[in-house]
């Protein structure tokens, strides 16, 4: 081995996928916090240096700075966002601090002549822009090797030294050619690609058995990809001390639990899955509340109740498992820790501090589509693989306000027909996710001869790889209109349809 890659971490929602999209091409990665001391990870001899994107701004008080003994190790470096400004900064270049604003989203780069950019075949492309501060003049002996209409400086290189720096995020999926860049860059560093990944069902079967020591697991089971691989995993770990449960909240789709009921039933009959009822008490904890993360929190606690009292059924239950997935930690992580904070996920901010049990959460440094892979080693059948991600909160944050009966009704029947035109499309497969969003917005309409005034729905359908970012879709005007009529004639209570059309970033998929 040539030597690995340092990530240094500067608190940026991507990089933990820098880390992947490396590790995928057969490179070894390594994240280490930033303003740790870096001498252990220097004593391990990285080949290269990459510094990520973060949420400060370089020149505010606090802010992390880069490291001097990671100038002095030589090494070729990669500043991404954050990281380009840092380098910008040090080697004596000049920023433009953003007060307000900033580019978020797509741009076109147009690119000159340089090794980073081999093999991608185009001189224009599309990248993934998330930032404020910019770079206004690159350090002496470096040149401009990028730019967009807005930025000028959108890359940096001095090539004699293997150091670059990118405005841009390589490490996205909506980045044309990423992986290229990243996989370049690697390769002008010096580094070739002999690091293999280790069976990961073997070593995680491993570390649960080590954990539970023959005690008993309950695993939250949503018959979503996540829980349903997760809790597979744990069969094959723990055997007959596995308990899966299954919470009917009220807050799911048409038909949901019976037919995750059946289909989990009859692929894993030794899941011993049990499916609590408990739709009127999440109800009436929701009663009244319209802030989306005060809804998470309440979900959170009232699945955490219902698994106590069914682990008191069960018991003793000794730990608790969740299908947790990366993009659910990083998005969760306090302003105080390397992310800033989006979003409390209910199956990790929600979790209150003193739980019953331990947790186990074996996915949780997987993204998505490695899960996928991984439950398609494990035997999960297609149909469970590739259902459509469901948010754990449910149909409570597809209500913008307060979550009733009512309003459950009509988002519950609009998402029956966004779905089952979909699939008539023929066009499911290209779609991340599809859903409606129930708004506390009502307008006049005119239905037969007589006024109405009634609810919007906004359709939020969006492609995405791993969800950390998104673009809305695409979609023929055939599929818009069927939805629309389809909408409008058939749920009581609307009278208009909104299509989405906002990216991730700076939107998220769900609007709370
Ligand atoms: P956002 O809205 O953060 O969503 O862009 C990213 C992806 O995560 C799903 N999501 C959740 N999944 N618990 C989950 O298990 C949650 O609390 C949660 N919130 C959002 C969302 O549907 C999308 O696929």
């Amino acid at each position: 081995m040539t030597g690995h890659v340092l990530i240094i971490d500067y608190g940026s929602q991507y990089t933990q996928l820098i880390a992947r999209k490396i590790r995928a091409a057969g490179y070894y990665a390594e994240i280490w916090p930033a303003g740790s001391p870096v001498t252990e990870p220097l004593a391990k001899k990285p080949g290269a240096l990459i510094l990520s994107g973060g949420p400060d701004s370089v020149e505010a008080p606090g802010a992390p700075q880069l490291d001097e003994a990671l100038l002095e190790a030589h090494l070729p470096i990669l500043g991404i966002c954050y990281g380009m400004q840092l380098l910008a900064r040090r080697l004596g270049g000049e920023l433009a601090c953003q007060t307000q604003g900033g580019e978020y989203g797509p741009a076109r780069l147009t690119v000159t002549d340089s090794p980073l950019w081999a093999g991608l075949g185009q001189k224009t492309f599309s990248v993934w822009m998330s930032h404020g501060d910019r770079v206004k003049r690159p350090p002496k002996g470096f040149t401009t090797i990028g730019q967009t209409q807005d930025l000028p400086q959108a890359a940096m290189a001095a090539p004699d030294k293997a150091i670059y720096g990118l405005q841009f995020h390589p490490e996205v999926h909506h980045t044309f050619g990423g992986e290229k860049i990243l996989e370049n860059f690697l390769k002008i560093a010096g580094l070739s690609p002999d690091w293999r990944l280790d069976s990961f069902v073997t070593t995680t079967v491993k570390a649960i058995q080590e954990k539970t020591q023959g005690g008993r697991v309950l695993c939250a089971l949503s018959g979503g990809v996540d829980s349903t691989v997760a809790a597979v995993l744990l069969a094959k770990a723990v055997g007959e001390n596995l308990r899966c449960v299954f919470v009917d909240n009220g807050l799911l789709r048409h038909n949901e639990a019976i037919e995750v009921e059946t289909a989990l039933k009859a692929a894993f009959p030794k899941l011993n899955l049990t499916v609590a009822k408990a739709q009127k008490f999440f109800l009436d904890q929701l009663k009244g509340v319209v802030d989306p993360e005060e809804k998470r929190r309440i979900i959170g606690k009232a699945f955490i109740e219902v698994f106590t009292k069914e682990a008191a059924k069960l018991g003793p239950i000794d730990f608790l498992a969740q299908g947790t997935l990366y993009p659910d930690v990083i998005e969760s992580i306090s302003p105080h820790g390397p992310s800033a904070m989006i979003k409390s996920h209910h199956n990790v901010g929600g979790l209150p501090k003193d739980l019953p049990f331990a947790l186990i959460e074996p996915l949780r440094d997987l993204f998505k589509d490695e899960v996928r892979a991984l439950g398609e080693e494990l035997g999960v059948p297609r149909e469970l693989l590739w259902r459509q991600p469901f948010p754990g909160p449910g149909l409570a944050i597809r209500i913008v306000g307060e979550v009733t009966e009512p309003d459950l009704a009509i988002v519950r029947q609009a998402d029956l027909i966004i779905r089952e035109e979909l699939e008539k499309s023929g066009l499911a497969e290209d779609i991340w996710q599809a859903f409606a969003v129930l708004l506390p917005v009502k307008s006049v309409g005119v239905m037969g001869d007589g006024r109405t005034y009634q609810r919007a729905v906004a359709i939020r359908a969006v492609t995405s790889v791993d969800a950390m970012t998104a673009d809305w879709a695409r979609l023929p005007d055939s599929l818009l209109t069927r939805w629309s009529s389809r909408l409008i004639n058939e749920v009581n209570g609307l009278n208009r349809v909104l299509y989405d059309i906002s990216t991730k970033p700076p939107s998220t998929i769900e609007w709370e």
